[in-house]
Formats: structure tokens, sequence, C-alpha cells
């Protein structure tokens, strides 16, 4: 149509960036899936404020409504409103023709309490409407269990992932999920990014439950948060895989760490992507050098032999071992990292010993996060050291996007078409040249929604969300029309 027509792109060299190559045009494999991803939390809203959904209050309820902890003290009360509007959702996603929609349940909302003892048909009414109409348009749901919004109930009754109560409560939500949902989803998520709910969640305390770390708590909950998805991924397996012929995995996060001295950067890897990845994809245990580093350190800080970081039974790791059908990957950015000399004294779950203070040395564009560089080389050279590391497994990137701010790109965001552009063609490039298994990319996000404690003001949406308007009206960003293009193409043609 004409307004495709109008942006039809050429492609650009779109970063000034001294390590990048050329442009490669060519398209991807025919089964390739494009997708857009979102999370309960940050578009649903609580679905209260006109009338009573049933759902319970999550971590992230108590959270945002304390004062200091979140921008401009936002919530997610209303956020897109997706609770009421999930058809609009549906036209939008319609209109970037992608073939899979990666979106979460709220625990919370249909588990109030987080347990058996209350199911709200409503909430589950809710993701019934949202799975079917995406069904009927031809759109294969995608779908995370735990998106980070816990029940506040599990947190106040025995502090939620920092006790192994959780494994069982997390199973028996899961297991409702399947037995509701899983004769149409097919491709479920167990946890999404492990390593920020333990470093913000339980170690800076910027994301809920605002945890402060003491040097053993992040280890506590990274040992749940893996013990728990390996036991979903067996329920799933034992109970639910023969008849309902489906895949499950887990979704991790990680930078690609650039390093003058490759071992710092691989150090570092490990401590991030490895502490999850080695126990699920290797043997059922950490990382050597994690378990070095960190014994030595709690030796040093008076520990005599035993160390900060748990261990796992012999039968543990046999259970945990092999349980991910694919390898799910968020992937935003780049940091550089030198290395630090040894100190006992540092902050404790930081013990990987690297500066990361030299993320400007190449001037990589920045966004509106001060988290989020724009290094599109990164990403190939992620998916390359996931494919050597772990034996080449299938990846699905569950996760890749651009933030811009209030102040600029509104509607008109030529940095984000450059960003996903770049990007985009950095996997092709993997799969191409490098032979790296990618299944499938969703960018982040369908629209602009609740960025945790930045609130409203990062904006990571295809489509425009003005959140003044108390309907929540969405506006195509240009972004959506070269996102649909994309997508119609399965790459990059001439
Ligand atoms: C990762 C998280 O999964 C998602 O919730 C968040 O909004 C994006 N990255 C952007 O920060």
């Amino acid at each position: 149509n004409a307004e495709n027509q109008q942006l039809s792109y050429v492609y650009p060299r779109v970063f000034n960036n001294p390590e990048r190559d050329l442009f490669m045009i060519g398209t991807f494999p025919e089964d390739f899936l494009w997708g857009v991803a979102t999370s309960s939390y940050q578009i649903e809203g609580s679905g209260d404020v006109h009338g009573f959904s049933g759902k319970g209050d999550s971590i992230w309820d108590t959270f945002t409504h304390r004062p200091g902890n979140v921008y401009n003290n936002e919530n997610g009360d209303i956020a897109c409103d997706s609770y009421n509007k999930w058809h609009e959702d549906i036209e939008m996603l319609e209109y970037l023709g992608v073939q899979v929609y990666r979106f979460s349940i709220s625990w919370p909302r249909i588990m109030p309490d987080g347990t058996l003892s209350v199911v709200n048909e409503a909430g589950i009414a809710y993701y019934n409407r949202l799975i079917n109409a995406l069904l009927e348009a031809g759109i294969t749901p995608v779908v995370t269990l735990y998106h980070w919004d816990l029940p506040q109930a599990l947190h106040d009754k025995y502090g939620g992932w920092m006790d192994e109560q959780i494994i069982r409560d997390f199973n028996s939500y899961a297991r409702l999920c399947f037995e509701r949902f899983g004769d149409r989803v097919k491709t479920w998520i167990t946890i999404n990014e492990p390593w920020v709910i333990t470093q913000l969640g339980y170690g800076s305390g910027a994301h809920a439950p605002g945890i402060a770390d003491d040097g053993f708590t992040t280890y506590i909950v990274a040992h749940n948060l893996i013990k728990a998805h390996a036991k979903v991924w067996h329920t799933y397996d034992d109970e639910f895989r023969h008849n309902q012929q489906g895949r499950i995995g887990i979704t991790l996060n990680s930078d690609w760490v650039e390093a003058a001295d490759p071992f710092v950067a691989n150090r570092m890897l490990q401590f991030s992507i490895g502490w999850f990845a080695h126990p699920i994809y290797v043997n059922g245990d950490y990382p050597e050098v994690m378990k070095t580093v960190i014994l030595e350190k709690s030796r040093i800080q008076g520990m005599n032999d035993s160390s900060r970081l748990p261990e796992f039974t012999s039968v543990e790791s046999e259970f945990i071992r092999g349980t991910s059908d694919f390898f799910g990957l968020n992937h935003y950015t780049t940091v550089y990292a030198t290395e630090m000399p040894d100190d006992a004294d540092a902050t404790p779950g930081w013990e990987q010993d690297v500066n990361l203070d030299k993320w400007y040395r190449h001037n990589w564009p920045g966004s509106a996060s001060p988290w989020l560089k724009a290094v599109p080389w990164g990403m190939r050279r992620m998916l390359e050291w996931i494919k050597m590391e772990y034996n080449d497994p299938k990846i699905f990137i569950t996760e890749n996007g651009y933030s811009t701010s209030d102040a600029n790109e509104l509607i008109n965001d030529q940095n984000r078409m450059n960003y996903i552009m770049a990007y985009v063609d950095e996997v092709l490039k993997a799969i191409e040249l490098d032979q790296v298994n990618v299944i499938g990319y969703c960018a982040w996000s369908l629209m602009d929604n609740f960025e945790w404690a930045a609130g409203y003001s990062e904006r990571f949406g295809l489509y425009y969300v003005d959140f003044n308007d108390e309907d929540r009206p969405r506006y195509k960003k240009e972004s959506a029309i070269f996102y649909s293009q994309l997508v119609h193409n399965n790459g990059f043609v001439n």
C-alpha cells in the first residue's frame, strides 16, 4: 500500500561504529517466526478501575504504590488497559502481520493468593478470549508464565523466591495454565530474565520486591528460580507433552561483553547468562569459574570451607540438566569490560571483578534508557557465543528493542527503525554466515508500556500509547510500518 511504499527503505549505514560490517541483503529461513512481545503487568492494568476483576495484588502492585520506587511514582494500575482493550492489541498485531505474539500470564490474576485455594475464573476467561482471538487471527501465542508479577501473598507468606516453598506453588500455577490453556498454547516460557530478577529485585532493590542483597540472597533466589524452572519443565514433560505436543523453555537475558582480554569477557558472561544457562544446558551445575571465585571470596570473608553459592545435589543436577526445549534470549546491548583488581570487599553479588566504566569508548549511540546503547554487531557475537557454549541450541530471540523518550521521536521514530534494521541484519548474518540456529525474533514491544522503575518515561513500542488520555489510545509509529514490511518480506529484499 501507499504507506508502505513511502517508507520503502534504503539500507543505510546506520551506526557510526568502526566495527560495523556491511549491510547484508537477504531473507530468513521460510519457517522463521516473527513476533512482538509484551508482559502482563506492563500492559494489562489491574482491571479494577471500572469494575472488579478478581485479581490479587502482585509484588509490583505493592512496590509501585510505595512512594519513591518508580519514576514519578507511576504504576501499572491502568498501564495500556489491555485488560479491556485486548481486541485493539489484536488489530495491531494483525496490521504488523506477525506470526507470533509473546505475552505473559499474571499469576495473581488467575490465582489471587498464589495458590489453588481460589481460582479466579474471570482471569482465566480473559486469557481464553485473548488466546482464541489470536488463533482466529492466525497468530500463534507464545506464553511466559512468570514475567515478574509474583503474588504478593506468597511474598508475605514465606518470602516468595527467597524460600524453596515457591517451587511447589510455581508448579501448581504452571500446571493450572497447562490444564486450562495448553490445548491451544504450544510454546511456553517458564521464567523471564532470572538474572534481572536476582540483580534488581533482590540485589540493588530497584525492582520489586525491593530487597537489598546481603551476599547470600541473590544466590538463593537464583537457586530457587532454576529449581522451579526445572520442576515446571518436568511437569510439562511428564504430564502434558504427550497430549499437547508443545515446547517449553526459559528466557535468559544477556548483554554482549566486549573486552580487550577475552578471559575477562568470558568470566563476566559466565557470571550472568552462564549462571542459569550452565545448569540448564550443560551439566546441572554452575559454571566452574563462578564456583571457584565465590568459594575463594567466601573463604576470605571467614566462611571456612563453605561458599555463599549454594550447591545442587547430584540428584538435583540430573533433574535440572536438559530442561529447555529451546534457548530463549533477550538481547539489547553490549558493555565494555576491563579487569578490576581482585578485591575481597567487592560488592557481594558483583564478584566477577570487572569494571564497566568504559561503556562509551566507541561512542555507541544511546537511547532513552541509560543502559541501552545501540551496538548491533554485539547481537551476532552473542548468538555465536551461545551456539559454541551450549552446543548449538535452537535460539528464539524473545526480545530486542530500543527506547525513546517523551521528548522526541514520538511517531517518526527513525532511531528505532535503524536499531531494529541493524540488529535484525546481524541476526541474518548469524544465520547465514555463522550457521547459528535462530528460529524466531520478537521485537520489544508491541506498544509503549510500563517500563518498571522507569515508569512510562522510556517508550519501547512500535505503537505509541497516550498515557495522559484515560482511554489509552494507540497510534502507529513509523517503526510499525517498517516492521510490517520486514515481516512481510521475511527479511531484506532489494
Ligand atoms: C526486558 C524485560 O523482559 C522487559 O520487561 C523490559 O521492558 C525490557 N527488557 C526493556 O527493558
